[in-house]
């Protein structure tokens, strides 16, 4: 029996509504429609996300978004089987708009409610791509909040291989934007600026890429762009902050590169997936193809629209899990929300 899936995401300042329909028989669930707002132009003006406005709008939203995918889909609200959202991990208040929301449509409607993890949606949405992977793989997760590579033998079986140990590669990003004196998100800005710039301009530290281990550090990144921001003579001129720019790209480009094929050798596997945020970045799928091509190893991203965060990765995740058998859906509507949830502990 199909099963048709409406996923919510509101774990940080996008709010995202998606349906998702499981197949009659084998094969992956196929996104019907998806809606997505983002709250960055609201969130511009503080540089960085003001959580208590984040949540206001999610509940702004939320209902008008689920109408439109509705409506894009041809499906009535009772058409849905399951309701999916984002249980963690994020900002608290706005996970608990997704979750309430949720919870209430399911309670409505008669229908279970399912909470997923955030970076499972993250992990699991290169399967929403023409090009979709097989498990097992090796997964660079690459967003604002995290940066992992994980081995992935299956929906559920996740074993983290190595992380940062400060910051994430989208929060060096974010920050040095924000040095440069570029907007938020940071990220984006900072890879169109880089365009114009030569990335080997500024010699920028790549910490722990000769560690041993598959771990990450880029704390200390924003402070050797800080550094450098200062040697320039007053303001800088347009080419230093864009060879500034793209010396910073370089140097976090290079290392998420090096540890990702590291991880594949220590892994022996032959197929890298790429999602999250960071994974829309040119510079990074252009050096990772170059490199896995050398080695024969295919990589794997979302559509560059699917990267950043959405409800068809969540609907997906959620999908998928129905599929394994491994979807513990709630009809009790007794909701609670993980703004801090390790991957690794879902249990197969
Ligand atoms: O996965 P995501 O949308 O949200 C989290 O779950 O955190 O990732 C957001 C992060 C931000 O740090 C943003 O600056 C970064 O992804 N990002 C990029 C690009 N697009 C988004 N970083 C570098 N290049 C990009 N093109
Ligand atoms: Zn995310």
């Amino acid at each position: 029996m199909p099963t048709l899936v409406l996923g919510i995401e509101s774990s940080c300042d996008e709010t995202g509504v998606a349906l998702v329909r499981t197949p009659d028989g084998a094969g992956l669930p196929a996104l019907l429609a998806h809606a997505l707002h983002t709250q960055a132009a609201m969130h511009a003006d503080y540089g960085g996300v003001v959580p208590e406005l984040a949540s206001r709008d999610h509940i702004r939203r939320l209902l008008p978004l689920t109408n439109q995918v509705l409506a894009q889909a041809g499906q009535a609200l009772e058409a849905i089987d399951l309701i999916a959202y984002t249980r963690g991990p994020g900002l608290a208040g706005a996970l608990l708009v997704g979750a309430g929301v949720a919870c209430a449509l399911g309670a409505a409607l008669g229908r279970p409610v399912l909470g997923v993890h955030h970076l499972e949606g993250h992990l699991l949405s290169p399967f929403l791509s023409s090009d979709p992977p097989e498990f097992p793989f090796v997964a660079l997760l690459v967003s604002g909040g995290h940066t992992q590579l994980m081995r992935v033998d299956g929906v559920g079986r996740y074993a983290l291989l190595g992380e940062t140990i400060d910051d994430a590669a989208g929060e060096a990003f974010d920050k040095s934007a924000k040095l440069l004196g570029l907007g938020y998100p940071g990220g984006p800005a900072l890879a169109r600026l880089a365009a114009f710039g030569d990335p080997e301009a500024y010699k920028l530290p790549r910490p722990l890429l000769r560690s041993g281990d598959l771990d990450f550090s880029f704390a200390g990144l924003k402070t050797a762009v800080l550094t450098q921001a200062r040697k320039f003579e007053g303001a800088p001129c347009e080419q230093q902050r864009a060879d500034l720019a793209a010396s910073t790209q370089a140097a976090i480009v290079e290392v998420l590169v090096k540890k990702s094929l590291k991880a594949l050798e220590a892994t022996g596997l032959q197929r890298l997936v790429v999602a999250g945020g960071v994974g829309a970045n040119q510079a990074l799928r252009e050096q990772l193809d170059a490199a896995c091509a050398r080695r024969g190893v295919r990589v794997h991203y979302p559509e560059p629209h699917l990267c950043t965060d959405n409800g068809a990765m969540i609907a997906m995740a959620a999908a998928m899990r129905v599929q394994a058998g491994m979807a513990a859906a709630r009809t009790d509507y007794g909701f609670d929300v993980r703004p801090r949830w390790p991957l690794d502990s879902l249990a197969a």
